[in-house]
């Protein structure tokens, strides 16, 4: 006997007989395309995890995870940066009527109109139709966002400052007493905002690497330059005087 195809009544003619069953039906009508659970397919499973799972293992191996040095909240010369993915979003940001002033049409109302839009989009569009060609508006503005996302990412990609971004974040060992007076009280309020939490750089340059003279770092605490700010008035002579000494033995020392 054939298991699987149910039973059939006959005995009330108003009570149409279904052409096929309409429940799952048994695995038995499909000899040769069945599997166990366990081993095979579970087995099979296992493998495809497998090879995707060293594939990650290979890639983490040949680009290591780029750790940068630890995070500084007042270091504020530090420009972060989202991840690829998010990379459009930040773009976004940049533009003028974006950005600033604007900055919540940037942050909140587009990327808002855009999420929205693809929650609401099967309320939106209910057309029955399954070809891509025959949904011109859906199509079209799919073809629009993908297109955006695509630029946007590029841009940001192809206009961001790696060189900065790069060093800004290096791990560098120096003799740095993060404990001393000297860095506590006059350094850490007046400098690390713009040469880095640890003086490694930040929107002006390191300072550890330069061999400096207390001379050097004086005169530019004092008069300042183009980019930076002159401490003449906000500071002692006595002041400067400690923060050159402390800026100028700075030197880097070998990785620990
Ligand atoms: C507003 C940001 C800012 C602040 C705050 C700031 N600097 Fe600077 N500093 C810069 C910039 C930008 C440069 C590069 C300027 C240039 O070359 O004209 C620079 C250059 C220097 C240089 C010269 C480096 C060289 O290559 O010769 C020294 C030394 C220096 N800063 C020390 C200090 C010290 C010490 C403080 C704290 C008292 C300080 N800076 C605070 C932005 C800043």
């Amino acid at each position: 006997m054939k298991r699987g195809k149910g039973l059939t009544f006959v005995g009330d003619s108003r009570i149409q007989k279904y052409d096929k069953p309409r429940l799952s039906r048994d695995y038995s009508e499909f000899p040769g395309r069945t599997e166990e659970f366990w081993p095979d397919f579970l087995l099979k499973e296992w493998m495809t995890g497998a090879v995707f799972l060293i594939g990650f293992l290979c890639l983490t191996v040949a680009h290591p995870a780029p750790l940068e040095r630890m995070a500084d909240p007042t270091d504020t010369g530090y420009v972060p940066l989202p991840d690829w993915y998010f990379l459009f979003l930040y773009q976004i940001l940049k533009y003028t009527y974006a950005s600033g002033p604007f900055n919540v049409i940037g942050a909140v109302i587009m990327p808002g109109i855009a999420f929205s839009a693809l929650l609401l989009a099967p309320w939106l569009d209910t057309n029955k139709e399954r070809h891509w060609l025959k949904r011109p508006i859906a199509s079209s503005m799919m073809i629009l966002a993908v297109g955006l996302i695509f630029y946007t990412t590029w841009e940001s990609v192809a206009y961001h400052d790696w060189e900065q971004q790069n060093q800004q974040g290096q791990i560098v060992f120096s003799n740095l007493d993060a404990d001393d007076p000297v860095f506590q009280e006059l350094v850490r309020t007046n400098c690390t905002s713009c040469h880095g939490g640890e003086l490694t750089g930040g929107s002006g340059p390191e300072l550890i690497e330069k061999e400096m003279s207390v001379e050097h770092v004086s005169a530019f605490v004092t008069n300042g330059s183009e980019n930076m700010p002159a401490f003449e008035d906000t500071l002692t002579e006595e002041e400067i005087q400690a923060i050159s000494e402390f800026i100028a033995n700075l030197e880097l020392t070998a990785a620990e």
